[in-house]
């Protein structure tokens, strides 16, 4: 299977001020193209790290690291990635239409990358349609990620990467976009990863749970999650998503710490 995320031995390091942060050490990732995969570790354990030098935001003190079949600076120049940010990071004067638009106006119209769904499309695809003309101020903060959903996909990336896109939502919208992201993402057949500091949305979204040590970073744990798709609200209930969420709880706490005997249903944190 093709990989569209491939992470091997990463380190990065920050010098500022004379001190000197080990952020990522030794860090692998390999993730196969179409899958979804998240990421969940402590604060500071350089999950955002990972995903800015997988989009080519910053590039790794050593280590390499590939999307699909090429370095992140030619992914990014060839638009493979999409990066979805924790705030929507919207034009505020710009309409929904336009902010869309945005990718396109960048790259030109003519682009082989912009072919197959209009921002018309896009923006049904996302639920906001009647919305085209409306400004991001008039829209609700779960309305304004739907349309930084609308505008990473707008030049159809094979990778989506999503730095705790829902984290400031209330609990009802967030299970909303979690379920739209779930369709969009089977619908467009990208790839994506999702940072999280949610055990149940890790769970629930994902094909693969990776999760992370405390700083310095690295991944000391992939777990694969055995649910079917599409995932539906239910599935949480269910004895299979219990022992998934345990599972990546004893990895994050350990398992004196964290967990609960074999079978023994988990209290399931919401979000
Ligand atoms: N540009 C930077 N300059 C200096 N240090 C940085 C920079 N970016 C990140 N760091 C440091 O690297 C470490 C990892 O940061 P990162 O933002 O990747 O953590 P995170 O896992 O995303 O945390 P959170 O869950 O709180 O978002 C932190 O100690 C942080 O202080
Ligand atoms: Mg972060």
């Amino acid at each position: 299977m093709s990989l569209a995320i491939d992470v091997r031995q990463v380190t990065m390091l920050f010098d500022t001020k004379g001190q000197r942060v080990i952020a990522l050490e030794k860090t692998d990732l390999a993730i196969p193209a179409g899958r979804f995969g998240s990421i969940i570790g402590p604060s500071g354990c350089g999950k955002s790290t990972l995903l800015r030098l997988v989009a080519d935001i910053m590039q790794p003190w050593s280590g390499t690291i590939n999307v699909g079949d090429a370095p992140p600076r030619q992914a990014r120049r060839d638009h493979a990635i999409g990066f979805i940010f924790q705030s929507p990071t919207l034009l505020p004067w710009r309409s929904v239409r336009e902010n869309v638009e945005l990718p396109l106006d960048i790259v030109g119209r003519t682009s082989a990358r912009a072919a197959t769904r209009t921002p018309a499309e896009l923006i049904e695809l996302v639920g906001l349609k009647g919305f085209e003309n409306s400004l991001p101020s008039q829209l609700s903060g779960g309305m304004q990620q739907r349309v930084a959903i609308a505008r990473a996909l707008a030049l159809e990336p094979e990778v989506l990467l999503l730095d705790e896109p829902f984290g400031a939502l209330d609990e009802i919208t967030r299970q909303r976009m979690n379920l739209e992201l779930l369709r969009i993402w089977a619908e467009s057949g990208t790839t994506a990863l999702l940072v999280t500091h949610s055990i149940s949305e890790a769970v629930f979204m994902s094909d693969t749970v990776y999760v992370m040590s405390p700083r310095p970073g690295r991944i000391t744990t992939t777990l694969d999650i055995e649910l079917a798709r599409p995932r539906e609200l239910g599935m949480m209930r269910t004895q299979a998503f219990f022992e998934s969420v345990n599972k990546v709880r004893d990895a994050l706490f350990g398992r004196e710490a964290g967990s609960l005997p074999d079978g023994a249903p988990a209290p399931v944190e919401t979000y």
